[in-house]
């Protein structure tokens, strides 16, 4: 879908998206709408009981003599609730309304809203990065046969008609680059394993030196010679090879230390020997979330040029069972030297980061890390989708995250680290062992794992998106699959905090 900014006017003919405030409050455009058509407007919510409530809408045939064919009437709640984060939703409910509209061009009409606090241009701006949102779709492996009778949406163009539409134009700029990154990252996600392994990941990764982003892979051997066995060993069942992908981005003028972003990649993730069950197994193809995530951020830096220094890695491996799988009980020799018994074949996610994490360490000296992976279900039965789990040694960090999740949308919530549970990761013939004892606290010794290859006390967050990567209901800002949590709240927190001034 295309978004254009122009000048308050209504067009001659099409679908036009009016707001209605809480309690029926008509805004300018659907006062004088209903005035025209005679009450039309008024009577139509009467019929409908339809309230104005946020993000209600209701669609009606467009008063006679408009020239207009259908008006959707917006609920917008009440005017001083609207922050920025609710301005995106009104423009996800937006879009959901009107996907299915006979035009292909829909104007959406933004009135000034007494008693709102975000300037009419900001307002427009995020409703309009909303329905952007909104619309993405991953259609990629439809033919003809069922798209027509799939109700693919048919709306291609959203005109967002606003006084202050040159502002509203500018202040939009970057969400949509950033909207890109999010696009790339729920493209990678959605993509079926057959067709995304690891090395056709890297190759996605090298299409981004275009955008100025400085690509480098590292090959098995060179992992070899590295001594990443943690995450060799959880490739090396698969017949596909495993992959280090570094992306760096240079944006700002200083010389400080970069922000480390590392993804977790399992392009697959079967459990490889300590086989997962077959119900649900397909949703392991996501299980590359985290590196999705890192890969749509880079990109969304380098399309808005985010006057940042960030590196980010992505730890690419295939998890499966055959004759040449690492076995329970296996013991492997980290890059960082610590020794690892692996209990479970199934907690590779770990493995994975513990050897990228140390490679970015040793390799970059970055100032701050941010880690995201599918880690654990257990942070599922925890915080279902409305929170990803956040880890840290740091509370100054924990705390800025936090606040740019709520900006965001992409929500926090923070859990609990520390000695007692690093002990239930103790192992008796080596440094550590993979999983906790015990079924307790499971995303928890996860993340204590992680914690024991973070060096000197480096500044360190660890996002558990297991449960906020993919979604099976249509939500505010994402529908149905591929959510790409993490690119919005990672870039905002980017701009924050890390971004220098000039
Ligand atoms: N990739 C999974 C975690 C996961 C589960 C992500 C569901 C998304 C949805 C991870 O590798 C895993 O298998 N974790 C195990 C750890 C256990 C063996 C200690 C788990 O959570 O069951
Ligand atoms: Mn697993
Ligand atoms: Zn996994």
């Amino acid at each position: 879908m295309k978004i254009s900014f122009a000048k308050p006017a209504l067009p001659a003919s099409g679908t036009v998206v009016v707001g209605i405030l809480a309690g029926r409050k008509l805004t300018a455009t659907a006062r004088s709408l209903d005035k025209s058509g005679g009450g039309h407007l008024s009577r139509a919510m009467e019929a409908a009981a339809f309230e104005g409530r946020a993000e209600q809408t209701l669609t009606i045939l467009a008063p006679a003599g408009s020239g207009l064919s259908r008006l959707v009437l917006l609920g917008m709640g009440e005017a001083a609730k609207l922050d920025t984060a609710a301005f995106e939703r009104l423009g996800g409910a937006t879009w959901s309304a009107i996907a299915n509209a006979k035009d292909k061009d829909v104007t959406l009409v933004v009135d000034a809203l007494p008693g709102c606090n975000v300037p009419i241009a900001q307002a427009a701006a995020h409703m309009a990065i909303g329905a952007l949102l909104r619309s993405y779709r991953f259609d990629r492996y439809r033919t003809e046969a069922t798209e027509k009778k799939d109700d693919k949406p048919q709306v291609g163009k959203l005109i967002v008609s606003t006084a202050d539409h040159d502002l509203a134009k500018k202040a939009f700029a970057p969400m949509e680059a950033v909207a890109e990154g999010v696009f790339l990252t729920r493209d990678l996600q959605s993509e079926p394993a057959n067709i995304l392994g690891p090395v056709e990941f890297s190759e996605e990764c090298q299409k981004l030196e275009k955008l100025g982003i400085k690509v480098s892979v590292l090959t098995e051997k060179e992992m070899k010679k590295l001594g990443m066995n943690a995450l060799l060993g959880v490739g090396q069942g698969s017949a596909r090879g495993s992959r280090t992908v570094i992306l760096e981005w240079n944006g700002s003028k200083a010389k400080t230390p970069p922000l480390a972003v590392i993804g977790k990649g399992v392009c697959f993730d079967s459990g490889g020997i300590s086989i997962k069950p077959a119900g649900g197994m397909e949703d392991m193809k996501w299980d590359m979330g985290g590196a999705g995530v890192v890969t749509g951020l880079m990109a969304a830096l380098a399309r808005r040029k985010a006057k940042a220094n960030v590196v980010g890695f992505l730890g690419l491996v295939e998890n499966m069972p055959s004759g040449t799988a690492q076995r329970p009980g296996d013991v492997v020799r980290s890059m960082s030297g610590q020794t690892i018994e692996v209990i479970n074949t199934d907690a590779e996610g770990r493995l994975v980061l513990a050897d990228v994490l140390t490679y970015a360490q040793r390799k970059y000296k970055p100032a701050t890390i941010i880690d995201l992976a599918t880690l654990t279900g257990a942070i599922i039965i925890a915080l279902g989708m409305e929170h990803a789990g956040l880890f840290s040694n740091d509370d100054t960090l924990a705390g800025q995250l936090t606040k740019a999740g709520q900006e965001t949308g992409e929500k926090l919530w923070r859990l609990p680290m520390g000695d007692s549970y690093d002990k239930l990761i103790k192992s008796d013939i080596a440094d550590m062992k993979n999983v906790g004892d015990g079924r307790g606290a499971g995303s928890i010794t996860a993340a204590q794992f992680l914690a024991r290859f973070v060096e000197s006390g480096t500044p360190w967050a660890h996002l558990d998106i297991a449960g906020t990567t993919w979604t099976n209901k249509d939500l505010p800002l994402a529908s149905k699959g591929a959510t790409a949590f993490g690119v919005r709240l990672l870039d905002r927190y980017i701009t924050e905090h890390i971004e220098t001034k000039r």
